[in-house]
């Protein structure tokens, strides 16, 4: 028994060896190789998160699909939301090569046992929130996003390239949005600044709290699953933001914010964290309704995957008897 048990460790020694040459040398984990159990864990709770935003994240933008200006808006809208939930299911697809399934995931999602970004806990007002939801919300998803694309988990990595040409596309619909609500009405340009001056902090938010209060950080980029910090992805929004914003005509509500030169980057003002904390906590203006909206959606679609399924079955019995 004594050498069985030690062979077996030896063995897991060996194949953690293998695995940290692998992270080492930027080669991709796959779903069949050995992984440690902390690895899956992460990978299984960010993805997650990830998929279950992309799903909630629908709900705010989904809103105004009847109410859009003009049937060009309507159809680029309509687009847009259905790209998210494109990007939910590569995603759940993504974290089932771990050995989970969705049914558990969602379920998890509607217990509140998992989470989803907090920005989308904030309710669209105007019209000029789905011009700004595009270019910052979505804008901050790429500078989170891109760097994904290089992450160890090959599902995770190869999902990501794909996700990310639909996001510079959601961002750029939403500028051109702007830019032309801008070139309207003093009254539209109003709906603007307003919007932006809502949706500003928040944007901030979605990079997570401060690299000091992170404590997963160090080990996920040890794993290479994340690639910078929360604050170097904060900062890279901010500075690609602002040029932006100029161009645009709005103003950043952060008397903060200038160009450091020595830094060679700007500085900016600090996100409020006790709203963070509240709205991941279930205190944003709009946790339940989504929730609620979520729950509802997957118990009305009850009867889908019940059909789904009875047809599937009857499928490959049909298969059965040709063969
Ligand atoms: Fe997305
Ligand atoms: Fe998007």
């Amino acid at each position: 028994m004594t050498t069985t048990v030690r062979a077996d460790q030896l063995g897991d020694a060996e194949l953690q060896r293998h695995f940290d040459e692998r992270i080492a040398h930027d080669q991709r984990i796959e779903p069949r190789d050995w992984m440690p159990e902390g690895y899956r864990k992460t990978l299984v709770r960010q993805i997650a998160q990830h998929a279950h935003s992309e799903i909630i994240g629908m709900q705010p933008e989904g809103n105004w699909l009847t109410r859009t200006p003009s049937l060009r808006r309507k159809a680029i809208l309509l687009a847009k939301v259905q790209d998210e939930a494109g990007h939910g299911l590569y995603l759940y697809s993504a974290a089932e090569t771990l050995g989970v399934d969705r049914a558990e995931l969602t379920e998890k999602l509607i217990d509140r046992r998992q989470k989803y970004s907090s920005i989308f806990n904030y309710p669209t007002l105007t019209f000029a929130d789905i011009g700004v939801i595009g270019w910052l919300v979505d804008g901050a998803a790429i500078c989170n996003q891109v760097p994904l694309c290089r992450s160890s988990f090959g599902p995770y990595a190869r999902a990501m390239v794909r996700i990310c040409k639909e996001e510079s596309f959601h961002q750029r619909q939403g500028y051109e949005l702007l830019m032309t609500m801008m070139r309207g009405t003093a009254e539209q340009r109003e709906m603007v600044q307003e919007a932006t001056d809502r949706w500003w902090w928040p944007s901030l938010m979605m990079f997570g709290p401060p690299d000091a209060d992170s404590p997963n950080t160090q080990q996920s980029m040890a794993w290479r699953i994340k690639r910078h910090t929360n604050d170097e992805l904060r900062q890279k929004f901010v500075d690609m933001t602002v040029p932006q914003a100029e161009a645009l005509g709005v103003t950043l509500p952060d008397p903060e914010l200038r160009w450091n030169a020595e830094r060679g980057h700007y500085d900016f003002g600090e996100p409020d964290w006790s709203e963070l904390k509240r709205v991941i906590g279930g205190g944003g203006p709009c946790n339940e309704q989504r929730l609620a909206r979520r729950r509802a959606a997957h118990e009305e679609g009850q009867w889908v995957r019940e059909a789904a399924a009875a047809h599937a079955a009857k499928q490959a019995a049909r298969e059965e008897v040709a063969r």
